[in-house]
Formats: C-alpha cells, sequence, structure tokens
C-alpha cells in the first residue's frame, strides 16, 4: 500500500514472533475492577453509553457495530480521566499504607484525609484530555497539578485545564519533549510526582496503574455488551498515540476471551504511527517517530511508544493502521449524521478516526485487501471507542459544518 502518510492509509500486519505475555496479567478483569470499584465512588460517575449503530452495521454488511461513547465520562468529554485518577488513588495507597478498597473519593476528598496525608503537586504533559483529568482529580482532590501542553495545542483545551486549578501552559515543543520537560520539573520539586499516561525504561508503575484505570471502560463496554445479547466483540478497532489505552483494552479482552480472542486493530495518525512502524520493523524493538507529527488527530500525535502497552500490542493486536486525518473527519461526519434510527455522536479527531476507518473498509475497493485480512464481513460484531467528543470545539464544527479534510470522490472505488 502507499506510503504516504497523512493521504493515504498504510496498513502493517503483524508478524512480529510472540514473547512472554507478562504484561496482560495487568488487564485481567480482578486488576480492572478494583479501578471500576474506585471510579464508581466518584459522585460523578455513571456508566457512559454503548451505542448499538443496528441501521450502519446492516448497511455495512457488519453484523454489529458497537460504540463505547466515552464524550459522556465524568462530564470531562473524554476517557481519560480513568487513568490519571486511578493512579493518583494507587499511589497515595502506596504512600500512606491504605488499601485503595478504603480509599473512596468521600475519604480522600474529606479535609481529615487531606490533612494528614499533606500536599503533593500532580505534573503532566498533555495534548489536552489526560491533563485536564489529572487537573480535574487534583482538584476534586485538593492537590496542585501542573501541566504542560506540546505546540499547536487547542487555546479551549489550555482553559479547561485552568479551570481545574492546574497551572498550566502551552510549550514551544512536541509531544515527546514536552514530556521530557515535565519529568524533569516533577524531580525538581521534592512534593512532585510525575502522573504520565506513557510508561518507559524505569518509569512503568504509574503508567501501568493508568491503563488499569482505563480499564474502568472496557469491563463497562463487555458487560453492556453482555446484557445487549452480544456475547463477546469478534473485532476491536482501537486508536493509538503512545498505545496505553490500546493496550489496555487489548489487554482486557484478550485475557477475558483467550479462547475467541477478538481481531485486534491498532489505529494511528499516519503522520505519528510509531507503533504500525514498530510493527513494520517486525522483531518487537520499538521505533520512533520525530519531528512535527502533525495531524489533527491531537490525542494520538505522540511519537514514542508506550513500553507497557507495546509490550500487549505485540503479541495480541491482528494489524496496525497508519490514517489520514480525512479518514477521522469521515469518521465525525458519520456520527455527526446518523442514518435513521441510530442514534447521534459527538466525536472529536482521536474519537473518531476509528469509524472513518472501518467505513473507508467497508467501502473502497482499494482496502479490500485489508478489509480481508481483518475478516470482517455479516458475521463480525465491531466494538469501537469513541474516546472523546468535541473537545476542540472550534476544529469540530469546521469538519462538521465546513467539511474540513473533506474528501475528494472517486465514485469508481466506491463497493456499493
Ligand atoms: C481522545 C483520545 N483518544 C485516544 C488517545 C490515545 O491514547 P494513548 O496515548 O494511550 O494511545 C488519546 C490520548 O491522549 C486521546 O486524548
Amino acid at each position: 500500500m502507499r506510503r504516504t502518510n497523512n493521504e493515504e492509509l498504510v496498513f502493517t500486519k503483524n508478524t512480529m514472533p510472540k514473547t512472554e505475555e507478562k504484561a496482560l496479567e495487568l488487564m485481567s478483569e480482578k486488576n480492572v475492577l478494583e479501578a471500576l470499584r474506585f471510579h464508581r465512588s466518584f459522585p460523578q460517575y455513571s456508566v457512559t453509553p454503548l451505542h448499538d449503530l443496528k441501521e450502519f452495521a446492516n448497511h455495512l454488511g457488519l453484523g454489529s457495530v458497537y460504540v463505547k461513547d466515552e464524550s459522556y465520562r465524568f462530564g470531562l468529554n473524554a476517557f481519560k480521566v480513568l487513568g490519571g485518577s486511578f493512579a493518583m488513588v494507587k499511589y497515595i495507597s502506596l504512600q500512606t499504607g491504605i488499601p485503595v478498597d478504603e480509599l473512596s473519593y468521600k475519604v480522600l476528598s474529606s479535609k481529615k484525609f487531606k490533612d494528614s496525608m499533606g500536599q503533593y503537586t500532580f505534573y503532566s504533559a498533555t495534548d489536552g484530555n489526560h491533563g485536564r483529568g489529572v487537573a480535574w482529580a487534583a482538584n476534586k482532590l485538593g492537590q496542585k497539578a501542573v501541566i504542560r501542553m506540546p505546540r499547536g495545542s487547542a487555546k479551549t483545551r489550555l482553559n479547561n485545564i485552568r479551570k481545574e486549578n492546574a497551572d498550566a501552559e502551552i510549550l514551544d515543543l512536541n509531544y515527546d519533549e514536552c514530556v521530557r520537560y515535565v519529568n524533569d520539573m516533577a524531580k525538581k520539586d521534592p512534593h512532585g510526582v510525575m502522573v504520565q499516561d506513557t510508561a518507559w525504561r524505569g518509569y512503568t508503575d504509574i503508567p501501568g496503574w493508568i491503563m488499569q484505570g482505563y480499564g474502568t471502560l472496557s469491563i463497562e463496554a463487555d458487560r453492556q455488551m453482555i446484557a445487549n445479547g452480544c456475547e463477546y466483540p469478534t473485532h476491536i478497532f482501537i486508536q493509538a498515540g503512545v498505545g496505553s489505552l490500546a493496550g489496555s483494552v487489548a489487554g482486557y479482552f484478550a485475557d477475558k476471551y483467550k479462547d475467541h480472542k477478538p481481531v485486534i486493530c491498532v489505529v494511528e495518525a499516519g503522520s505519528a504511527d510509531c507503533l504500525r512502524r514498530s510493527a513494520e520493523r517486525g522483531d518487537g524493538k520499538v521505533v520512533r517517530v520525530r519531528g512535527k507529527l502533525d495531524t489533527i488527530m491531537a490525542g494520538l500525535s505522540c511519537g514514542a511508544p508506550c513500553t507497557i502497552g507495546w509490550d500487549i500490542l505485540k503479541n495480541v493486536a491482528e494489524g496496525f493502521a497508519g490514517t489520514p486525518d480525512w479518514m477521522s473527519a469521515m469518521g465525525t461526519r458519520i456520527y455527526g449524521v446518523p442514518l435513521d434510527g441510530d442514534p447521534q455522536i459527538t466525536s472529536g479527531e482521536s474519537g473518531s478516526v476509528t469509524m472513518g476507518f472501518l467505513y473507508s473498509l467497508m467501502m473502497y475497493k482499494r482496502y479490500e485487501a485489508v478489509r480481508k485480512y481483518l475478516g470482517l464481513n455479516k458475521k463480525s460484531r465491531v466494538l469501537l471507542v469513541s474516546t472523546e467528543g468535541n473537545t476542540d470545539p472550534v476544529r469540530f464544527r469546521e469538519v462538521v459544518w465546513c467539511g474540513l479534510y473533506g474528501i475528494r470522490h472517486r465514485g469508481e472505488e466506491w463497493i456499493k
């Protein structure tokens, strides 16, 4: 397939040698349940919707298409808060010796607990969603947050973080440089704790807890599908920046459904496709993408894979897709203007790309080989996660109202 990162899909099959699945245990149902129990203690908690796009599935010739809609998460418009909040409670549990089960929202936010615990400052680098989650949780628990964002970050996202009383700024650095910068800041602060949503050598505890925290969305979706009469998904398309979320979702379902593991496809922005390139390299080692990492998918604009996520994905993912911006914009419009009978979904740039990818695979002749490789057909039960709502409302309107990143129709290529 052609290789022009931001114009065309680039797909890589997973042909890497399998290694010991030691990271999978992290995402076992038992570990994820601890996160779910903690999140349930928040007054803002409710199960986010799982939409069943019946008409859409029928239209594409698929069995079913389920969409977990994370725009409803804690009123924050994205799934990210699940990770940061759980990592914080795990950290506090470790420091205080009090088990997580005894550290509910009520306990953590009580004056008595705050006075006895003292003051931490939680540091993080973010494109927006993760930092907002960390700032929100720190604020609720009476702690401080310092957030730095890479160049090009949206003002609305910065302002939303500042509204949570965080010290937040946009720096003239790309995402990976920003992470290193903030890590140095945290190290210099005697009360500083780096809460980063990616792992590297020597930094694994917090990102591991963050992945377990994301597990709340998987366990909810799993239970919702079962309640809907769907035993388990046959396919999961999951977006990736550093791959913590993808590793979390893939890990949960691969561990739970060992006997009929779903076909898992990791979906990245073509200009920041570090996981796909790592798969292309083929020996299980990671590849970094450097430079500007330009894409409208701000949450996926990351060039360095999360090592824990990668350990899971290299073993359980079927394939890796580097997608162009127009696929994300297409996904946003499909969600926004559903077929009669299907629900309308508000999905931002990083949330919608798996939908644009699925639609393109089913509709374009030129992607037939990928569609066949993934085995998409009338029996497929596909799970997508819309990971964010309109977290950048200006960009969202440009995409939906003005047709930004539209596609040029080449009618002869449609299958249907
Ligand atoms: C909305 C959204 N979706 C997906 C992701 C990807 O998550 P990860 O970086 O863990 O791969 C992010 C990351 O910030 C995000 O904000």
